[in-house]
Formats: C-alpha cells, structure tokens, sequence
C-alpha cells in the first residue's frame, strides 16, 4: 500500500481508484490537482500542457476567473430549485443561448447522451403526431462508425461491438448507412415510409476524426426536406467554436467553403435540431420551431422530457459566462486562425516524421494526424505525457487535438516541441 506522504503522490491515487473504483475506462496515468488557462499540474506538482481540454469541454481555459467568481457567487445564493418551480436564471440563459445559437426553443439537460436521447424522443414523438408514421414503427437514419453516447438506446446503434455487446436486447428503430453516402442514405427513403429522422456527427469524433466530403453534409438540407424527416446534428463534441465557427455544420452551409474542394457553397445545411454539451457546460438540444406547429405541441408539458438536475441555476450561470466570454473575447474567430497554425505545425511534425505521422487534418483547432498502428498511438500518449503534454487519441490510430479556444501560438509551439521530442523517442 503506497502511503499519501510518499514521494511519488501520484500511485496512492492510482491505487485508490483501483481499489474502489468501477473500472470503466483507460485514463492515462496521470493525477492532476490544479489547473489554470492551458496548463494543468499533477499532484507531484509536474506541469503539463493540455491538449484535450476534457474533451474540449473547458475550451475557455481552466479556472477562467470571471467564471470562478460568477458560479462562486450563484452557489453562494441558490443552486437548484429542479424544473418543479421556475427561477430567475433559466428563462434568461436560455434567451441568450437560443439566440446566440440560432435557434427557437432550448432544453438544458446534463449529458451530450441525453441530448441525443432527447433528439430522437422528439423526433419519433414529431414522427407519429406530424408525419402520421406507422404506429411504433418510427425509424432513425445513423452513420456506420458513429458515437453519440453510452445510454443503452443509443449504443444500440453503435457499430463498434466493444460499446455495445453484453448489454442488449437493443433498441430497435435504426438504419445504417455507409459513411457520409448521399446515394445510400436517399435508398433508405425509398425503401422505409416510416424513417422520420436522419442523426450524424457533422464530424465523427470517437470515430477517428472522420470528416464529410461537402457534398454530402450540403445537400442534406434538401434531402431532409423532400423527404420529410428532421435532421439532427450531435454537435456534443465539434460545437460552439472548437472548429473555428460556432457550429461544425457551418462550414458546409453559409458563406464562402472553408474545405478547399470544388463543392459550391451556397447551400444552407441548418439542422432542425442540434444536441450540444462538453464546451456548452450544459447538455441538451437546441431545437427549431418545426416542433412547434403540431398540433399540441412535441414539447407540451406533458412530454416527460426533462431531469432533476437540467437546468440547475449554477449551470445556466455556468453556460451564460462561458458563452459571453466566447463572444467577448472573440474565441470562435480566434480559434479558426490559430487553428491554422496548428494545422500548419501538424504538417510539418508529417514532413519531420513521415514514417510515423500522416493525414494531418482538421477545422479549426479540431485536429488530428494518424499513427501507424493504435499500438504506436498509445506509446505516443505515454510518450507525450512525460514530456509535459496531456492529449488522446480518437478512433483506432488517430491523435485527437481539443486545445483551449484561447491557445496561444506561442502554446502551441511548446505543444509541438513536446511532440517533436517524444516522437524522436517512438522512431
Ligand atoms: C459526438 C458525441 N455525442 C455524444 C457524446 C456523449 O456525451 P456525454 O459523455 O456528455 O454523455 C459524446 C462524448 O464524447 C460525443 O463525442
């Protein structure tokens, strides 16, 4: 048994989640205690360079102090009244975040799973009062490959058998379609009246960094709205601002393309519902008015779509802030230019090492180059953390770059110089 006075704190920890812990879950082996902007400190007070930023949940920096200092405050007046009576925090946070995020109607959850969950309860619950679809028949169009969560219906249409398997019977009601595959997604209509929704990734994150060709995320708009179904993004991982616009979706639907292909940018792919979390610090679904005009209302009082802890006041004092400062300290636009110049720097650690990194890649600063082998992608990690930098990979042999939208060039660089030293060490 390793003692708490040891010289090493970090494997009393260790060993206290191995003992007591449900293992779950590979983190790597590192205890942190503080963290503060981009950085975080071990509980051996090692500093280390944070490249994931929980996932890209803190995109604002650690311990931002305006937001310390506002949450201190709310949790010093009242914290959570549940959704049984009104308070004077919901109603205000979700004005501002229906407006900034351009849509109607907002419903604060607490897991990018139950925004997801949400989604396809609203859109079956459209399906059968709106669309008139055959009574429990209603069908959702998924991507092979995709993540969205760990709740029992949605790993049901997982493709990856180590999330789902011991853990049916699943969930019926879902079609897969190959990859980003127009042709085979406009098949699925033809064959099945009842499909009454369509849910992607606009980039598939846990997947492996997968992105869409244009054409396919363009013309989704359309495809959705002759065939009467609704389209959802689960933006839970790509949104507000990590990939230098405030939603994935937007590089395939206003303004001028941003991919360098030959696609024309002129469509609008707007999604009728979007499930956010991670950055948002609240989960859940922002959702357009289609819901609205059947008759009674999908989201009537009676919809039993809601939680405890949903809208805690703490929480929509949380994602309010978080969202001010996004807007005050130009954290969307700053993302896409340092997103550049990380991508620019991920290129040239492709040129430095091109026998180990290859198909560098990204919006904005949601980036990530390949590996050889997933065996080599986790020695990286390793690798990475002793030289002082946190980050993970994604799908079978990608690493996955979620820095904090206020990054520095100058962080970056310290980033890279990690990389370079523990890539030398791999080769
Ligand atoms: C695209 C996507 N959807 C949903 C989720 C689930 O979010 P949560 O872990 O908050 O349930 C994740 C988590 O990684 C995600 O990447």
């Amino acid at each position: 048994m390793v003692e708490k006075t040891s010289k090493d704190l970090s494997q009393f920890y260790l060993n206290l989640e191995k003992e007591f812990g449900a293992h779950d879950y590979h983190p790597l082996p590192v205890v942190l205690e503080k963290g503060e902007g981009v950085f975080m400190w071990d509980v051996n007070g090692k500093k280390y360079y944070d490249f994931l930023s929980a996932y890209s949940a803190v995109n604002q920096g650690h311990c931002h102090p305006e937001l310390v200092s506002l949450i201190k405050n709310q949790a010093e007046t009242l914290t959570l009244t549940s959704r049984a009576f009104h308070n004077n925090k919901l109603g205000e946070y979700m004005e501002f975040a229906t407006k900034l995020f351009g849509f109607d109607k907002l419903l604060p959850m607490n897991t990018g799973a139950e925004g997801v969950e949400t989604s396809i309860k609203l859109s079956r619950k459209w399906g059968y009062l709106k669309k008139k679809v055959d009574e429990n028949q209603a069908k959702i169009v998924v991507c092979n490959n995709n993540f969205h969560g760990r709740t029992t219906t949605v790993i049901s249409f997982s493709t990856d058998p180590g999330s789902k398997d011991f853990f049916g019977p699943h969930t019926p009601g879902f079609i897969h379609i190959p990859h980003g595959e127009i042709s085979a997604l406009e098949n699925e209509f033809k064959k099945d009246k009842n499909i009454v929704a369509f849910l992607v990734e606009p980039i598939q994150g846990e997947g492996g960094d997968n992105h869409f060709r244009c054409e396919f995320m363009q013309n989704l708009r359309d495809i959705a709205d002759e065939n009467d179904i609704i389209l959802i993004y689960d933006e839970v991982q790509t949104g507000v601002g990590v990939t230098g616009k405030m939603w994935a979706h937007q590089h395939f639907s206003t303004g001028k393309c941003t991919n360098n292909c030959k696609c024309s940018d002129s469509l609008t792919a707007k999604p009728d519902i979007i499930a956010f979390g991670k950055k948002t610090q609240v989960c859940g679904v922002a959702a357009s008015t289609r819901f609205d005009d059947v008759e009674g209302n999908v989201f009537r009082e009676s919809s039993r779509i809601n939680s405890t802890w949903g809208g805690s006041l703490v929480d929509m004092v949380r994602l309010t802030i978080y969202l001010e400062l996004i807007e005050k300290e130009n954290l969307v636009e700053k993302a896409a230019e340092t997103g550049l110049f990380l991508k620019q720097r991920l290129h040239d650690l492709q040129n430095e090492f091109p026998n180990l990194v290859s198909n560098a890649r990204g919006k904005g600063l949601y980036c990530a180059f390949d590996l050889p082998s997933s065996e080599d992608r986790d020695k990286l990690a390793n690798l990475l953390l002793d030289e002082g930098s946190i980050l993970l990979g994604s799908g079978n042999y990608s690493i996955r770059f979620r820095p904090h939208l206020n990054v520095t060039e100058d962080d970056i660089n310290f980033g890279m110089d990690c990389f370079r030293k523990a890539l030398n060490k791999l080769s």
